[in-house]
Formats: structure tokens, sequence, C-alpha cells
């Protein structure tokens, strides 16, 4: 190494200042299946200039929020559980769809909304617009869960339901009855005080999100294809409203998922004749494929820290810190390599900065006197942003570097797509104004998941995917996703409730309001 001093002086400064801030941000957003990071673009559209379309505004009484509350916990009372791509729990997901037509009478018996199962257990519903020419969009949820036991240290058990402290607690509070009940549930009273919209939209509950939605998604998209339907933009599950969590930043913040990171599972394997332990050649399968994994772990892939859309997301959302962040946020052109370095120390962090390679699974032999003939091994890397598949098969190729590994891939995507979230962005427009209307205070920024989603299964019907719902995350919060103690409070229930109301509401004006110039402050 050739750091001159001032060189390492400077370095060990950031090193204390990011790792004391940035580096327990990206931590805390790391955790579990979707996590982020952010950018705020600033956009000035000016509410009064919104058309005015006739709203009805959900004022909840007493009755109601008993019902809906009791909606949600029989919801999560379900144990819709998927264990594995063949194994899920079919009565719970039969007995979920008789409470949904039992919760939810109107929508099952408006005229204006067209249901069908899709794949037995899943359910697509179309809401008729009035205004056939308005594009229509896709409200996404899942009501499958992860499994959960109570042995592992829930405080409640985890399909109970119970209330502590103002809080329902169960697998799948968040992840993700909560969006799919109170979608339905703004729907249903919406639809019994007359509501009808001008813009169409679609709602699809996949029943297999938890182990990729072959099923479910999958089979709802090519439906929708299979119509000639195009899509004004997707909106599913991903990031929350983070308040607390990220130090340094000024109020909470409501990120929107505007991308996700590839993901591949690679197979290795070698095959020789199998020998016996008295005469064992001098390289045996296991030895030619431990030294085959070991490089790929010696050898992670490129640091890309700064060449994919986080760093736009750092730069963008600079404003609400304090000094020195700031100033190293704004001056990524400067700092992102130095950056790069510092969060790929975590693994936590390193998620940002590269594709990451895990090795998950090793198996080899039967017999403690037979050299096996068969070793393998499976890999699983999860693709950034500025990379492709190919470009990955192709460096894990020439890092194995030994024709004797055989290296098939099992199955992989591209990092999705980048969903638009400028002033000209309908879908991010209307999700920002319902959040702003709705929580003044809080930042709307968008933001990158680095876990997947089924959403990436409309990728062909639409330009613009979303992954947000209005879940309030404090610190430790995302460690209840896929975790223990997962539970939301029955007054952020209520406000999801009313927020998709709001939402599909506000979806029905016709175009978004001409942007207004503004002198940018420095
Ligand atoms: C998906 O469909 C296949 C074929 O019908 C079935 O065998 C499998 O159990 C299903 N899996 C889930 C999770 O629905
Ligand atoms: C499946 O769900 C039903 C209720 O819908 C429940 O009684 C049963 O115990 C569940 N099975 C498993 C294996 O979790
Ligand atoms: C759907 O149900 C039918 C019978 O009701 C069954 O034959 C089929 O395998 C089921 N499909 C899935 C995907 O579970
Ligand atoms: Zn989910």
């Amino acid at each position: 190494m050739t750091d001159s001093g001032p060189k390492l002086k400077l370095f060990k400064w950031l090193k204390i200042i990011i790792s004391s801030f940035i580096v327990t941000v990206l931590l805390l957003l790391t955790i579990a299946s979707i996590r982020t990071i952010t950018l705020d673009v600033n956009v000035g559209l000016q509410l009064a200039q919104w058309e005015k379309t006739k709203h009805i505004s959900l004022v909840i009484d007493h009755r109601q929020r008993e019902e809906l509350i009791e909606n949600f916990k029989e919801a999560v009372r379900i144990p819709t559980v998927s264990f594995s791509e063949t194994e899920s729990n079919t009565t719970a997901l039969l007995h979920f769809d008789r409470l949904l037509r039992t919760a939810f009478p109107t929508v099952f018996s408006s005229s204006l909304v067209q249901h069908e199962n899709v794949a037995n257990y899943s359910h697509l519903f179309w809401v008729q617009g009035s205004q056939p020419d308005l594009e229509p969009y896709l409200l996404l949820a899942h009501i499958d869960v992860v499994p959960a036991s109570e042995s592992d240290g829930w405080e409640a058990p985890p399909f109970s339901a119970k209330e502590i402290n103002g809080f329902i607690y169960g697998r799948g509070t968040i992840d993700n009855k909560s969006p799919v009940m109170s979608i339905l549930q703004a729907l249903e009273y919406l639809l019994i005080k007359g509501y009808t919209p001008r813009r169409g939209f679609y709602i699809g509950l996949g029943h297999d999100e938890e182990v990729s939605g072959y099923n479910g998604s999958v089979n709802i998209a090519r439906i929708l294809k299979q119509r000639g339907v195009q899509l004004l933009f997707v909106l599913d599950e991903g990031l929350a409203i983070l308040d607390g969590v990220i130090s340094g930043l000024e109020g909470p913040a409501a990120l929107i998922g505007i991308s996700e990171k590839g993901s591949a599972t690679v197979k290795l394997s070698v095959n020789m004749v199998p020998s016996h332990s008295s005469m064992p050649p001098r390289e045996t399968t296991v030895g030619i494929l431990a030294a085959a994994v070991k490089r790929l772990e010696d050898n992670p892939m490129p640091r890309l820290f700064g060449h994919g859309p986080e760093r736009g997301i750092f730069e963008n959302l600079a404003h609400k810190f304090g000094f020195p962040l700031k100033f190293i946020m704004s001056n990524l052109w400067l700092f992102s390599p130095l950056l790069g370095r510092i969060l790929e120390r975590k693994p936590e962090t390193n998620a940002f900065v590269r594709t990451t390679t895990a090795v998950t699974m090793f198996n080899a032999g039967v017999k403690v006197n037979v050299i096996p003939s068969l070793a393998e091994a499976y890999v699983n890397l999860r693709i950034h942003s500025a990379q492709s598949l190919q470009e990955v098969l192709d460096l894990i190729h020439s890092t194995v570097g030994d024709q004797r590994v055989k290296i098939e891939l099992v199955d992989g995507f591209d990092p999705l797509p980048v969903s638009s979230a400028d002033e000209k962005s309908f879908g991010f427009q209307i999700i920002k104004k319902t959040v702003v209307d709705m929580f003044p205070a809080v930042t709307v920024a968008p933001g990158i998941c680095i876990g997947n989603t089924d959403s990436r299964h409309f990728k062909d019907l639409t330009n613009d995917i979303y992954r947000f719902a209005p879940v309030w995350f404090k610190p430790g919060d995302a460690q209840r996703f896929h975790g223990i103690n997962e539970r939301i409070s029955k007054k952020n229930y209520e406000e999801l409730v009313v927020f998709y109301s709001d939402f599909i509401q506000n979806c029905d004006i016709q175009k978004l309001p001409e942007p207004h110039s503004s002198v940018h402050e420095l």
C-alpha cells in the first residue's frame, strides 16, 4: 500500500465520522429481506394545482374501528404459511379465502368489482373506473407468511393476534397482511359510501410470495398480459416510514423502493470416479470444490458503490443531514470510493456496495472410507444494480478457473429496472402526495430494496414498480420482519386503511399538475 500521510489521516477522520453515522444507518436499514438506502428528489409539485376530484374522507367511527381491527386480527390468526415452493398450508389458504368474502361483502358483491381466484388461492380484483381511457394501476400484496414458532421467543403466540400495549402481535402483521386487509377494507368502506373510481385499478393478492410467487403473482401477471393490460404503475410492499432509524436525519422518512437487487443461485459440482480411502488420489472431489469455493470467498465481486442508483440516493438526502454528513453525501464524486471501502467492512452495508456471494450448501460423501465421486455446493448471489446476471456468471467462471468444476445457473434474474421518481412520475407523486397529506412531517424519498418481492413478475406490464406501505418503523423494528415479535400498532393499521382510501381517490386525477420551476437553494 502506498497511502501518503495526509490521505491516511483523512481516511481515519472519515472513518470515525462515517462509522458512527452512516454505518449504523445502513446497518439498521439492511436487516431481513427488504432494506434500503435513499434519495430525495425534492420535487416541487404545488399541491394547490392538483386537480380537484370528488373526495370521500374516511372518518372512522367507533364501530368501524372495532370492525376493522377484528377483521385484521382474524387474518393474522389464520396460519397461511409457505413452507417451500411446493408446500404451503392450503387449509389455511382456503380459510383465508372465506375470511375475505365474509369480511368484505360489499367488495365481493359490488357490480363495479370483478373477482377471480388465480392458482386456486391467489386473488385478482378488477375495480372498474368510470373513465376507461385512464390507464389502470395495480395494488399488490401477499397473503402467505414465513413460518413462526412460539418457542423462538415470541411475547405472544405468533398466530394469536394478541394485543399488547396497543400493538397487535403476530406473523404477517407487517409482512404482509396489513396491506392485504387494509386495501380491501378501504375499498369496502368506499364502496359502501357510493364511491365510483374514475381510474380503474387492480388488486392482486398472491399466496406464495415468500417462496418466489411462481404460482400466484406469475399467474396474475400472465392473466393481465393475456388480456392486453398495461399498468400505469404497481404499488407493492417493500419499504416503510423510518422514524429515528436513520441517525443524523431530521424527522421521519418515507422510503419508496424504486429498484431491487438481482439474484442468482449457482451450483458448483465436481465429478470423479469413486476411489477407496486407502489409496486416495492427490486431489479429491471435495478438495477441488473446497478450493473453488475458497477462491470465490477470497475474491469478492467488484466494489460498485457509486455506480448504481445509490449514489443519487445519498446525494439527494444530503440536505436533511447536519454537517459533516451533509458535506460528504453531497460530494460523492469525491467520497464514493472511500465510502465504498468503509461500507464493505460490515456485512449489512457491504450489501449496498457489491454483488454479494454466499455459499449456502456444501454436500459430499456417504461413507467414512469412500472418497466421494460427487461434491456439490450452492452459491447464492445478490446482484448489484450496476451489474448483470451474465457479468456475474462470467466472473464466477474466471474466478473458479478450473475446468473440473462444473458451474450451472439454477435460478437467477437481473437487478430490477429503476422506476421513475421525478415530477412526471405519476405513481411516485401520488404516493408522495398521499403520504405528505397524512403526515406533513415526513420526508418522502426513493430507496432500493436489497431483498426481492414478487412485484418483479410484473416488470413487463409496467415501467414503474414502487415498493412501499406507510408502516412506521422505529429502531429495532426491522428485525421483527421474518423474525420474532412482528407487530403493528392498532393506530398504524387504521392509518393504513385511511392511506389506501386516500391513495385510490388521489389516483382519480387525469394527470399530474405541471411541475413548477423553482430556484434550488444551495
Ligand atoms: C404451485 O403449483 C404447483 C403445481 O400445481 C404445486 O405442486 C405447488 O404445490 C404449488 N405451490 C404453492 C406454494 O402454491
Ligand atoms: C394449517 O392451517 C390450519 C388452520 O387453517 C391449522 O389448523 C393447521 O394447524 C395448519 N397446519 C400447519 C402444518 O401449520
Ligand atoms: C387447484 O385445485 C384443483 C382441484 O380443486 C387441483 O386439482 C389443483 O391441483 C389445484 N392447483 C393448485 C396449484 O394447487
Ligand atoms: Zn412480504
